[in-house]
């Protein structure tokens, strides 16, 4: 399981390309990563499972060759474990997949192989959606539930993450937040993932 979690206070901000300027990947990236950005997110969609079309292994491998940082791959498909080595081929580092999307979740996923257990704060689909206040709630009982299983998986939010949202995320248990739309929107992607770091750690 890879960390990368270099900032401190054990918190890992994964800047999601679904809101870089595709004109100007290479660039993007090179902004987030100067910002400390942990891990790269990427957001494969297939216009079944949610009601939009995005990415596949070559944008994985377009970032697998523009950073060393892990590839944190959320898959919003149906039947995701058909991507699975593709996609790792490609340089995927960790992925997450909506369990109502497979019929076998046993199969792609024993309970204490769970590195990474990702809580939306939006519904699934696009970027820029507003944060879930009933979000808090789930943050909290799945950090219970991690810590009653003795399992050291990562708690991660995806959605809506703002730095008015991070600070209440990461107070109700998320380590590793995803931001798509705040960061690549900002102006100064390097600025607000700083930024959105520093929120988390002024709540410790
Ligand atoms: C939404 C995606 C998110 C998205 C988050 O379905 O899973 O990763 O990029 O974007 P923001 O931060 O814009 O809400
Ligand atoms: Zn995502």
């Amino acid at each position: 399981m890879p960390d990368g979690g270099g900032g401190g206070g054990g918190v890992r901000i994964a800047p999601s390309v679904l809101s870089a300027d595709l004109s100007r990947l290479a660039e993007q990236v090179e902004q987030v990563l100067a910002g400390g950005a942990d891990w790269v997110h990427v957001d494969v969609m297939d216009g079944r499972f949610v009601p939009n079309l995005t990415f596949g292994a070559n944008m994985i491998a377009t970032l697998r060759g523009l950073t060393d940082k892990p590839i944190d791959v959320h898959l919003m498909v149906v039947e995701p474990e058909r991507y699975l080595e593709s996609f790792a081929a490609a340089g995927a580092s960790v992925f997450t997949f909506h369990p109502e999307a497979t019929v076998h979740v046993q199969r792609l996923l024993a309970v204490a192989d769970l590195d990474l257990l990702l809580i939306m704060t939006v519904n699934p689909g696009f970027g820029g959606q507003t944060y879930l206040p009933a979000s808090n709630d789930k943050i909290r009982r799945a950090r219970d539930l991690l810590t009653a299983h003795g399992s050291r998986a990562f708690l991660e939010v995806d959605g809506g993450i703002t730095s008015h949202t991070i600070a209440t995320a990461h107070a109700a248990g998320a380590d590793t937040f995803v931001a798509g739309h705040a960061i690549f929107t900002s102006g100064d992607p390097a600025r607000e993932v700083r930024d959105l770091r520093r929120r988390c750690l002024v709540t410790v």
